[in-house]
This record gives structure tokens, C-alpha cells and sequence, in this order.
């Protein structure tokens, strides 16, 4: 997601900011800016593209001195287009604002301002933030109670850095769900999103809480949390910025899988209410008066994305009862496809560039209704389709995709759930079901991380295998085939996914002692007691078995095999997304022991823009 650098001291706050944010890159973004107090005024720079732009437009600047505070924002674009107006800071009289994070209750917010007379220049929730702080200063407050009381009114995620023109001593904070941490130097202070941003000027750092205010001066770090002044541990930082960069992990794949509880969350947030058992998707507001005409959907896309499609072809079909087929972007972009305009059309790509899924979609447009579900906000996939809906992933480093991969599927989800309500095919019991089990998924998935240490021990008994087999049935199917993706992508070894069902149909010759097969195995009923009578044939000729499963223990008697990994039930049609987590894990175990390149596998690139 975003970066974010603040600074408070007697040094060149504007180097150190642009600085700070450059160890930031590897994070992605799409637009950067800065507002540095300097010469008795803040002045604001903002530009499109990459630093070097920022850097650019700031030579073109006559400065006045040294600049003593300020604060920096590289922008992964979320609400609203990579602009230079939508870029932060934004700006509003007084204040000087940046923010991470997402902003559910901007609308009403931003109508109410407007209502006082606000002007607003961006598409963005977070400008919405920069007019409510100045005009509470406006009315008289100080600046940490403006900020109190800006934030009461703020619902959603987000890590706030303000400055006050007439306080140009000290810059704001505030946490809520996204990270913060202040750096604590000598005469002076910074504030940053990751700790890469600080390690060159200092190792002592503090990580901000949920709900905590902060001013920073140079020499001062109060905070305080509902009200009251609270004391934060500061931690000394040992590790090297490139560890850093990966929050202490090994590689950025391992970081991503870590990252997935937090992305479901921002994927959902503002987006389901369990009261009305609906689904908001402002952005589809013109399908939903469609809805009941939408007679076939075609979904296309590549790799990944591919099995994203597979999975939600049961959500679609279940919930909304249309007719869906999924395709190969590459093959779907050279064939009529049949799309006439009661076809929905829908594309689904993380980086919303790769090419086949382009072609594909283009093959479409005009014919056929399109939607995009893409994490890249303006990529040329959004841009071709009529309507968008963003998965909030934030930057998925590693070639092997996972953190992308999972909220697809949350995307998938609610696109079915909205298709649901507006056709009236799920009564609102069964709509509320799964909403309320799509709120407890982040937890589930936090507790599902916790396998990582026995697929860790299971990885070094079957590392050195050359042929893996995974198989799954119904729901379960794409995941094995998403399980086998990503064994080969990174560890080189060959895998293979297949219907638990089909494999007596010909894989079953490859079974012998030496061939690792992975039952991927949920408890719904009829399917488990079918793939149970498979793992039993896989048994019977030796293969060694490794069984990832939701089911309970007393469901299990009688399964014996070399490994089980058990993951926690949250319902039915989101235990996929659980029992994905520990194949990613064995992907990258086994990648690991096997000393290949995890984040940067040979041959493979992360945006395929190439036929
Ligand atoms: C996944 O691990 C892959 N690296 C690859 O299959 C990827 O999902 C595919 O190239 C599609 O990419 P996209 O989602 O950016 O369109």
C-alpha cells in the first residue's frame, strides 16, 4: 500500500523525507508528494509516476532555507484515478494532510463539508479528512483536539500525518488499522508507515496502537488513546533495511501470505452490511438495474486469476443462479465466444496488465456487458472495462501470487452476494449467513497462519519428491489446482492438480511409493465421503498421502496418512480460501529447502504483458 514519511527536527526535513520514501519504492505506488515547512510557509509539491517525477517538479522550486518539518506520501491509488490531483498531501486552508487506509464514511462526510462551503479538487476519500481538520481549527480547537475530533467522525482504516500552517512545529498522527511507527532520534523525530523509512537516521522506534493520537516535535512524542496520555515501548531495530523491507520476513512471498488476514479486511471494509444482509458496491450501481437480464457470464483470465474464476463460478452460480463459464484469456481472445449483450463478461487479473486477459476482454467489449476485478486502480484492464471492482491487496511483490489470489475470491464473493440480492435469488437468512462468515474470516485466516510450523516439518519429508499430485473435488478442485501452480512456479518440481474423481481415469497409473499426492479434502457433505473413498484408492497403491482439511477430528478416524493439516470451519463456501493457506505455505517451504529463488522464480515475470 501507500508510503508515508514525517519529520520533525533541525536537519533538511525535505532530503529526508524523499529519502525515507525512496525505501519505500518496493511497495508500489503510482503518484508521490510532499508539504515541507520552510521559509515561514508550507509549501506542497505533487506529481504522477515515480519519485524521480517528484524530484523533478521540486528543482523547478526556489527554496528558502532549510525546511524543518514535513511530511511524504507515495500513493498506490485506491479511490480515484494515479493523478497528480488526487496525489497527497491534500491541502484545505490551513491543513496539510496525507493518509493510508480507506475512508468508508466519506460521502456523507464529503457532502456535509460541501454543505459548509468546502471545495474539493480530488476524487479521493482522504481529502474529505484535510477539510473536516481545518475546519474544526477553524472553529478554535488546538491542533490535537481538531485531530481528535476529525478522527471521531472518520469511520474506517487509516494512518493520518496532518500539518498545521499555524503550528508549524509539530506534525499530527493518528492510527486506526493501518501501521505507523515513529522513529526517535536525537533533536528530532520521524514518523513513517514502514520501518525501512527510518532505519538510516535511527534505530529506535515506537509502533503506534489502534486508536492512539500523536503529536511529534522535534525534541517531544506525546500520544495519547481515548484521551489519555499512554507510554508505547520503543524497540531497538536490528535488522538490515532489506529485512526490513520484508517486516522480518525471509522473502516477500512469506510476508504476502502473512499479509492476508489484513487484506481481506480491507477488501471488505465499507463493503457488507450484516444489518440489511446487502452488499455495497456503489461502483456496480448500474448492474444492479441489469442484474435480472444477465443470462450466461464468461469469465476469462491467466494463471491465478484463472482458478480465481474457477472458484467463483460456484459463488456466481450458487448464489446469483446464472450460468458460468470460465475460460483461458488466451484462448477465449481468439474465438467468437458466442457474447451477446445479456452476457456479463468479467476479467479478473491482479496487476491488470497481462496481455491475453487485455485481448480477451477487448474481444468482448461491445458485445457483451464487461467488469474488471483488478488491484491495480487505472490499469489498462480497468480502463478498458465498463465496470470495475477493486480487490485492496495492496502491492503483491513475489512472482507467486497469494495475497491477490484470496481477495479475488472475497471479490468474487460479493459480486455474487450483490448479483444475489438484486435477482432476488438467496433469501436474506441465507445472504446474512455468509456475510456474517465473511466477517469472521480475517480471524479465521489468522489462526490458519498458524500451521505454518507443521507444513514447515511437513515440507522436509517431502521436499526432495520430484512429481506431486493435488487433488480436490467440487470447491476444493481449483484449490488443488492453485496448490500445484504454485508448487511448480517456484520450486521447479512438477505438480499437477486434478478432480479427485477423474484421477482413476488415467493420473492413477503415475501412483507409486514415490509420488507425494495432496488431498485437498472439505468436510461438506456428499463430497467428503467421495474424496475419502479416492484417498483410500491412493492408499491402497502406496502413494504417501498429505491430507489439508477443515474437517474435525472425529471426521477423520480412519484416515491415515504421512501428513494432515488442519485449518479452522468458518462456512462452507469460504473454507477454500482457508485450506489455500497451508498450499502456499508447502509451496514456499519446499521452494526453500530447495534453494531456489522464491520471490523471482526463473523465467516467469509478475505482469505478463507478452502473448
Ligand atoms: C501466479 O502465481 C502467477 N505468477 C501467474 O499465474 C499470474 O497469476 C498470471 O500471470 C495472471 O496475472 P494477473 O493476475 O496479473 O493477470
Amino acid at each position: 500500500m501507500c508510503g508515508i514519511v514525517g519529520y520533525a527536527g533541525n536537519r533538511d526535513a525535505l532530503a529526508i523525507i524523499i529519502g525515507g520514501l525512496e525505501s519505500l519504492e518496493y511497495r508500489g505506488y503510482d503518484s508521490a508528494g510532499v508539504s515541507v515547512y520552510e521559509g515561514g510557509k508550507v509549501d506542497t509539491t505533487r506529481a504522477t509516476g515515480k519519485l524521480i517525477e517528484l524530484k523533478k517538479a521540486l528543482e523547478g522550486r526556489k527554496r528558502s532555507g532549510i525546511a524543518s518539518l514535513g511530511i511524504g506520501h507515495t500513493r498506490w491509488a485506491t479511490h480515484g484515478r494515479p493523478t497528480e490531483t488526487n496525489a497527497h498531501p491534500h491541502t484545505a486552508g490551513r491543513v496539510s494532510l496525507i493518509h493510508n487506509g480507506i475512508i468508508e464514511n466519506y460521502l456523507p462526510l464529503r457532502a456535509m463539508l460541501e454543505a459548509k462551503g468546502c471545495t474539493f479538487l480530488s476524487e479521493t476519500d482522504t481529502e474529505v479528512a484535510a477539510h473536516l481538520l481545518n475546519t474544526l481549527l477553524a472553529e478554535g480547537f488546538e491542533p490535537l483536539e481538531a485531530m481528535r475530533k476529525m478522527c471521531a467522525q472518520v469511520k474506517g482504516s487509516y494512518a493520518f500525518l496532518a500539518i498545521d500552517s499555524k503550528h508549524p512545529d509539530r506534525v499530527l498522527v493518528a492510527k486506526n488499522s493501518t501501521p505507523i511507527i515513529i522513529g526517535k532520534g536525537d533533536g528530532e523525530n520521524l514518523i513513517a508507515s514502514d520501518i525501512p523509512a527510518v532505519l538510516q537516521h535511527t534505530r529506535r522506534v515506537i509502533v503506534l496502537e489502534d486508536g492512539d493520537l500523536a503529536q511529534v516535535t522535534a525534541d517531544a512524542v506525546y500520544i495519547e488513546n481515548q484521551g489519555k496520555e499512554v507510554r508505547r515501548k520503543e524497540e531497538t531495530i536490528a535488522w538490515d533495511p532489506i529485512t526490513a523491507q520484508k517486516g522480518g520476513f525471509k522473502h516477500f512471498m512469506l510476508k504476502e501470505i502473512y499479509d492476508q488476514s489484513r487484506v481481506i479486511g480491507d477488501t471488505l471494509r465499507g463493503r457488507i452490511s450484516e444489518h440489511d444482509a446487502s452488499v455495497k458496491l456503489p461502483e456496480l450501481e448500474t448492474l444492479r438495474d441489469k442484474a435480472s437480464s444477465i443470462k450466461r457470464i464468461v469469465m476469462v483470465a491467466c494463471g491465478t486469476a484463472w482458478h480465481a474464476c474457477l472458484e467463483g463460478k460456484f459463488f456466481l452460480e450458487e448464489f446469483a443462479g446464472i450460468p458460468c463459464e470460465v475460460d483461458y484469456a488466451s484462448e477465449f481472445r481468439y474465438r467468437s465466444g458466442l457474447i451477446d449483450k445479456d452476457t456479463l463478461v468479467i476479467a479478473v487479473s491482479q496487476s491488470g496488465e497481462t496481455l491475453d486477459t487485455l485481448g480477451a476482454l477487448e474481444a468482448a467489449s461491445g458485445k457483451g456487458m464487461t467488469l474488471a476485478i483488478c488491484n491495480v486502480v487505472g490499469a489498462s484492464i480497468c480502463r478498458k472495462a465498463e465496470m470495475v471492482v477493486y480487490t485492496h491487496a495492496g502491492p503483491e511483490i513475489s512472482v507467486a501470487s497469494t495475497k491477490a489470489f484470496t481477495t479475488q475470491l472475497v471479490a468474487l464473493q460479493l459480486l455474487a452476494l450483490f448479483l444475489a440480492e438484486a435477482r432476488g435469488t438467496m433469501s436474506v437468512a441465507a445472504r446474512r449467513h455468509v456475510l456474517h462468515a465473511m466477517v469472521e474470516l480475517p480471524a479465521a485466516l489468522s489462526q490458519t497462519l498458524k500451521v505454518d510450523g507443521e507444513v514447515s516439518s511437513v515440507a522436509k519429508r517431502f521436499f526432495q519428491a520430484r512429481d506431486f499430485l493435488f487433488l480436490g473435488r467440487g470447491r476444493c478442485y481449483p484449490i488443488a489446482l492453485e496448490g500445484a501452480l504454485k508448487l511448480k512456479e517456484i520450486s521447479y518440481i512438477h505438480a499437477e492438480g486434478y478432480p479427485a474423481g477423474e484421477m482413476k481415469h488415467g493420473p492413477i497409473a503415475l501412483i507409486d511409493e514415490s509420488m507425494p499426492v495432496v488431498m485437498v479434502l472439505q468436510r461438506e457433505k456428499p463430497l467428503f465421503e467421495k474424496t475419502l473413498s479416492n484417498l483410500k484408492e491412493v492408499e491402497a497403491r502406496g502413494a504417501r498421502v498429505l491430507v489439508v482439511t477443515d474437517a474435525t477430528e472425529e471426521d477423520l478416524r480412519g484416515v491415515h496418512a504421512e501428513g494432515l493439516i488442519r485449518v479452522p470451519f468458518v462456512a462452507h463456501e469460504l473454507s477454500p480460501i482457508l485450506l489455500n493457506v497451508p498450499l502456499q505455505m508447502l509451496a514456499y517451504h519446499v521452494a526453500v529447502l530447495n534453494g531456489t529463488d522464491v520471490d523471482l522464480p526463473r523465467n516467469l515475470a509478475k505482469s505478463v504483458t507478452v502473448e
